[in-house]
């Protein structure tokens, strides 16, 4: 059965265009569960743009199914994972410039640094996933630095410019998917997935989970807009 955990990232960033508490990602993380989410993701980014430090630490107590930490691999983030223990890290290349994360991490160029951050992860129980493009060397590498998990960068795929190009794109998620499993990696997969294109990547047996968020939080300010108005407009009329 596939897995969806939800990157409630863009609360936060909602939240902080006010710079006050609302809308609150602890009660977004209490929505996505209720509503049957298996996980939810948040990335501490170095700039702190959307989540903050206090909204993992609150996340770490108000969680109850799976709280994925998706992180750059820096000596000060990865300080702060170790004292918040999350049920998976998530390890992302990140740059200050970037919208959103831009592509997988380079597992061969960064190998022994990376090494180390397992390691020091895996001393804490904590499993580690690997976002990388879906790249034969690279998920060889994971596998060679003790990963338990790879997440597969669906990026590419999402933006395909047409249907030729997608059939392919998806073709090497599949490929990569098989090749994670054989190597005995589990298997996830995000980035750009939207309520278009997520199901021929669902439809992977070998993919174990999804991350999405921006997609999902998108379609909740529209859905839930009108009801929002009807509230408002009883208030005020
Ligand atoms: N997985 C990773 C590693 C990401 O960096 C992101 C974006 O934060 C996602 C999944 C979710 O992507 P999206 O917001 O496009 O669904």
């Amino acid at each position: 059965m596939m897995n969806l955990c939800i990157n409630i990232d863009h609360i936060a960033t909602l939240r902080n265009a006010r710079g006050g508490t609302e809308p609150d990602p602890v009660e977004a993380a209490r929505i996505c569960e209720l509503a049957g989410a298996d996980g939810i993701v948040v990335h501490l980014r170095e700039d702190r743009r959307h989540i903050k430090d206090h909204d993992v630490w609150k996340l770490r107590e108000t969680i109850t199914t799976k709280l994925d930490l998706e992180m750059g691999a820096s000596d000060e983030i990865v300080s702060i994972a170790l004292q918040i223990v999350p049920n998976l890290v998530t390890l992302v290349p990140e740059k200050r410039q970037e919208l959103t994360t831009e592509g997988g991490l380079d597992v061969i160029a960064h190998k022994e640094k990376l090494k180390r951050v397992i390691e020091l992860f895996h001393s804490k129980n904590i499993p580690v996933s690997l976002f990388i493009d879906p790249v034969k060397a690279q998920i060889e590498a994971a596998r060679a630095i003790g990963s338990d998990m790879i997440e597969l960068h669906t990026g590419e795929y999402a933006e395909a410019k047409d249907a030729h190009e997608l059939q392919r794109l998806l073709n090497e998620i599949s490929v990569a998917a098989q090749l994670g499993k054989q190597l005995g990696l589990a298997v996830n997969a995000g980035h750009g997935l939207n309520y278009v294109n997520v199901q021929a990547v669902a439809a992977i047996p070998q993919i174990d989970e999804m991350s999405i968020g921006h997609s999902i939080i998108s379609r909740a300010a529209f859905i839930g807009l009108e009801q929002a108005v009807r509230e408002m407009l009883a208030l005020v009329k």
